[in-house]
């Protein structure tokens, strides 16, 4: 895509932020995003609240207040009953109604396999748009929730872990962002991105990159889903996740003592996965106060920003 040349477009098509910005004003401006996906798991109402959440995802990364959104579907009309599709809009009204945003709007689709997801529009003070750009050396890199979503939901479509097993991942995936953002702004963090797709390296990588600093993540620091390593060591693993891992290698040095479990674990693709927050260390203590009583939040230190390039895991 070539860049737009507006010059109110604030964040664009020239970066790999979450999100795009458009200033409407000096104090203010309109993150919007879109995501959809095909469904990850069995009950169409989680599936529902899980491409939501994973949708108002990219503004919470960027510092955002979600206000609105449009809903997108695709479905076999022929061959579902209707119901189903109820179902997933009514998972995905319920998660737009705990973050405060109105649904004003969607477009259904007939498409042989069905497809949910939103465009959500923020609103964000253009004097504090947090991107991936601005990490620095001597931050500490925090990551809100557990890794490990993507290998979980291969596991369930293959039978290999029980509906009862995968709740944990669904509880995970259907919690906002929300109160992570809100602490890294109270925290005056310098960077920040959701993980998804491209998994912990990958996003971490993109980053690094922006930023110009290396990373260092000490990889028994991250906290895992129950059964991931055990999964990947029975080759439970996702193609994307081992696409991901094929690509990670070209800027991640893993010292000898990381298993190949944790290093497939470190690059599996994510669905609404938590917030990976770039934090000066002196303001960790007002992010986990501003964080409150929230459980569904880890506030978890998995590495540093330093000088240089590239990304080395221990
Ligand atoms: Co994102
Ligand atoms: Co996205």
């Amino acid at each position: 895509m070539p860049p737009s040349a507006n010059e109110n477009v604030l964040v664009g098509f020239g970066t790999a932020d979450d999100a795009g910005v458009y200033k409407l004003r000096d104090d203010l401006a309109i993150v919007q995003t879109v995501d959809f996906f095909t469904p990850i798991v069995d009950d169409p109402f989680d599936y529902g609240r899980i491409a939501a959440a994973n949708a108002l995802s990219d503004v919470y990364a960027m510092g955002g207040i979600p206000v609105s959104a449009l809903n997108i579907a695709a479905f076999p009309i022929d061959a579902l009953d209707l119901d189903v599709l109820e179902r997933i809009l009514a998972g995905g009204a319920a998660i737009a109604k705990e973050a405060g945003v109105a649904i004003i709007g969607g477009h259904t689709i007939k498409d042989a396999e069905p497809k949910y997801g939103m465009a959500v529009t923020g609103t964000i003070d253009p004097r504090r748009i947090v991107t991936n750009a601005n990490a620095r050396p001597g931050d500490l890199l925090m990551l809100t929730k557990p890794v490990g979503t993507g290998i979980l939901a291969t596991a369930l479509k293959r039978g290999a872990i029980s509906d009862s097993e995968m709740q944990e991942a669904v509880a995970w995936m259907v919690s906002l962002n929300d109160r992570a953002s809100k602490s890294m702004l109270a925290a005056g963090a310098h960077a920040a991105t959701d993980i998804t797709g491209y998994g912990v390296l990958g996003h971490a990588g993109e980053i690094a990159a922006a930023s110009r600093v290396s990373l260092r993540i000490d990889s028994t620091k991250v906290p895992l889903l129950s059964r991931v390593l055990e999964l990947i060591d029975e080759d439970v693993v996702p193609g994307g996740t081992r696409d991901n891992a094929a690509a990670h290698a070209a800027f991640t040095k893993f010292e000898s003592s990381v298993s190949p479990a944790l290093r497939l674990a470190l690059s599996d693709a994510q669905t609404s996965g938590g917030l990976l927050i770039s934090l000066p260390p002196e303001q960790l203590t007002k992010f986990r106060e501003s964080l409150g009583e929230r459980s569904q939040t880890l506030c978890a230190v998995i590495g540093e920003v330093g000088d240089g390039e590239g990304i080395t895991v221990s």
